[in-house]
């Protein structure tokens, strides 16, 4: 066995051993799917209750287990965030109305390894407006993800991230970044979507970890309610998130949670 493999960095951040991809490839598989699945649950007069009801009965057909329900109190399958909730929209009985953009956001457990993902949806007829931020984030994720590889930096990946999204005259949230996951929901590093090219720890193969940038049309200041959970832009200007659950392979990246169905952008696949 590649001793180099299995260890901590000086950061704390795990690296995984060549056998342990086939893990998160099963558990990405599995919340891409329930993603793509899902898809034909969102429209008009839906609630978003009644869309996690589905996702935990998903879950549970498949025999796993969701990572969310019960973490840190949370008792949900997944995190539903709508307009202007940044993040951590809790579901509820609420109707969706003609034009609401969504955020579902499902982390499963499969056999022990953690798949997390995240994209947006579209109740009715998605506005200019909207498509336009939704296509942005959706685009700023790929650059993150295209600049992971050996020997480059997180901070290259939050550079890439930021500059395009800033170019297109959005801005990146602050509050909320990606993580390190593997065995575990959250671990180190904090996977930044903004910085300084050549900052932070060096990429290496068997870094698992998620990129899920969060952009606002408006300010990038955020504030969470009194619930506790939900995150919303200060400005009430609209948000988007788009999260995969990535790998650091020999050569590049490996992406955990692509959608099987291709329709990981709501406007694709049509
Ligand atoms: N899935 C979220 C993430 O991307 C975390 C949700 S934690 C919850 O890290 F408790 F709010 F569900
Ligand atoms: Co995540
Ligand atoms: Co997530």
């Amino acid at each position: 066995m590649d001793e180099r493999k299995g260890r901590l960095t000086k950061d704390g951040i795990r690296i995984y051993q060549d056998a342990d991809y086939a893990g998160m490839r099963a558990a990405g598989k599995l919340a891409a799917t329930i993603l793509d699945d899902i898809a034909q649950h969102v429209f008009v007069g839906q609630t978003t209750g009644e869309i996690d009801r589905i996702i935990t009965k998903m879950v549970e057909d498949a025999g796993a287990r969701s990572a969310t329900i019960g973490y840190k109190g949370y008792q949900h399958a997944s995190c539903i965030s709508m307009n202007h909730v940044v993040c951590h929209g809790i579901p509820g009985e609420k109707k969706l109305k003609d034009g609401d953009i969504l955020n579902i956001d499902v982390t499963v457990i499969v056999d022990g390894w953690f798949g997390d993902t995240s994209r947006m949806y579209v109740a009715g007829k998605l506005s200019r407006k909207s498509e336009r931020l939704i296509q942005v984030t959706h685009d700023a994720l790929f650059k993150g993800i295209e600049a992971v590889k050996p020997g480059n930096t997180f901070g290259d990946i939050g550079h890439a991230i930021q500059t395009y999204v800033e170019a297109h005259r959005m801005s990146v949230v602050r509050d909320f970044c990606g993580h390190g996951l593997g065995r575990v929901f959250h671990a180190p590093p904090n996977v930044l979507h903004y910085g300084r090219a050549g900052t932070g720890p060096v990429l290496e193969e068997g870094m698992f970890f998620t990129i899920e940038p969060m952009v606002n049309l408006g300010r990038p200041e955020t504030k969470v309610l009194a619930d506790d959970w939900t995150a919303v832009t200060r400005d009430k200007s609209l948000s988007a998130q788009f999260e995969h659950s990535v790998g650091v392979t020999a050569t590049g990246v490996e992406i955990f949670t692509q959608s099987p169905a291709g329709i990981f952008h709501p406007t694709y696949g049509e």
